[in-house]
């Protein structure tokens, strides 16, 4: 597909399969992910892609520990691909998805967080254009903000300095695919 056509087409899917990805998928995309712009060149960014499913599901809780719902204030997101805004009952912040990978990135770098999340857009479009469905997923810093949490960090090996800013889900979409999103008017303009 035509990159903006595929771009119009990537939507965020929060009902999942229970296929797994394959392995030479997700290595495209955590490829993907390692080659996006970032801030000075430094490429800081870390991956870790689980491709357990209980495991997925048991941080996928933890995503929503610290959740509160009390400051939403009636937000909404999605009607057809509901969020844990829209339907409290939903009980990982991961939906279910087969795999997911976790980008970190340093603690004490100005552009830490804006790394992390070019690096998971790379990822969403590059499963999007393996077919594979995908939602970004925040949270990342208070996810492993637990004694779990940090066991996981110290078995995974990742650096002390380093914190989990998102995460990308990945999985085959569990029912129909959404359709384009509407862009909202007025959001841009060209000065000549
Ligand atoms: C910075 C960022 C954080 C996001 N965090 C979450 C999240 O925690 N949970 C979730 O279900 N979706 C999350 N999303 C996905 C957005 O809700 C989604 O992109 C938005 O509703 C537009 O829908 P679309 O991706 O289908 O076009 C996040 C997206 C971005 C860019």
């Amino acid at each position: 597909m035509e990159l903006l056509a595929l771009m119009k087409h990537r939507r965020s899917i929060r009902r999942y399969q229970s296929q797994q990805i394959e392995r030479a998928a997700l290595q495209k995309i955590v490829d993907a992910g390692l080659c996006v712009p970032n801030a000075g060149g430094g490429q800081r960014t870390f991956i870790c892609a689980i491709r357990n499913r209980d495991l997925c599901e048991r941080i996928g809780t933890l995503n929503l520990a610290r959740f509160d719902r009390s400051r939403l204030m009636g937000s909404y997101v999605s009607r057809t691909q509901p969020s844990v805004i829209d339907d409290p009952s939903i009980k990982s912040g991961f939906y279910g998805a087969p795999t997911v990978c976790a980008v970190f990135s340093p603690r004490d770098f100005l552009y830490a967080i804006p790394d992390a999340f070019c690096c998971a857009e790379n990822m969403v479009l590059e499963a999007a254009e393996l077919g594979i469905s995908s939602c970004i997923i925040a949270r990342g810093e208070e996810t492993f903000d637990s004694e779990f949490g940090a066991k996981l960090l110290e078995d995974w090996h990742v650096p002390q300095n380093y914190a989990a800013r998102c995460f990308v889900a990945l999985g085959y979409c569990k029912g129909s695919y959404p359709q384009e999103k509407a862009i909202k008017p007025g959001r841009y303009m060209i000065i000549e």
